[in-house]
């Protein structure tokens, strides 16, 4: 598993592992599928990307993206991360979500968050065993196919030890 930045080439294998998670319906309140056109937005930017390869093979990303537009939190940023179906387990995940850290603060943020389903258990585990604290769960915080769902607040500092 080797993680990179990710570049324009990158687009349309980011589509299409976040468009499988979306239509799976378990990860995400999001349900339009995403194109290539709209990762472009995503891109070289200030909030950094990462792809992780799989023998040549781009089968996992992490991505930054804006917590909140008051100056503020100007250096927390929120983050995402997907591995393709049949790439799942074998360790994709972890090694995304740690090069997003280093690309994180490398760039000059200070804490990454997110809002993970309740359900999750995969995804709560992993991040936890990365060094992010559950801060504290939302009820029914919104509805997917007309079903609410409980979501789990995370963070991390970046730059230190957990
Ligand atoms: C959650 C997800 C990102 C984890 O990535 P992954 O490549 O499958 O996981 P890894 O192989 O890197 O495993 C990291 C840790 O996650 C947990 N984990 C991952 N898959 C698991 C599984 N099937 N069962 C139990 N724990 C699992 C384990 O704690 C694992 O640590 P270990 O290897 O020491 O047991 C991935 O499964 C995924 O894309 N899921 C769908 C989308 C999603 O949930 N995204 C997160 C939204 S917040």
């Amino acid at each position: 598993m080797k993680p990179r930045p990710a570049t324009l080439a990158d687009r349309e294998a980011i589509a299409r592992i976040y468009n499988a998670g979306i239509s799976e319906r378990a990860y995400t309140f999001e349900t339009r599928p995403r194109t290539v056109e709209e990762i472009t937005s995503w891109l070289g930017g200030r909030f950094p990307v990462v792809v992780v390869e799989e023998a040549g093979r781009v089968v996992a990303f992490a991505s930054t993206g804006a917590y909140s537009p008051r100056e503020c939190y100007a250096g927390v940023a929120d983050f995402s991360v997907y591995v393709a179906p049949e790439a799942r387990g074998r360790g994709a995940g972890r090694t995304a979500v740690l090069a997003l850290l280093d690309a994180a603060e490398a760039a000059g943020f200070h804490k990454l968050t997110s809002r993970v389903f309740a359900t999750n258990a995969n995804s709560r585990e992993m991040l936890a065993k990365l060094g992010f604290r559950e801060v504290g769960l939302h009820h029914q915080h919104a509805r997917l196919d007309g079903v609410w769902h409980d979501i789990v607040v995370v963070e991390r500092l970046l730059g230190v030890n957990p």
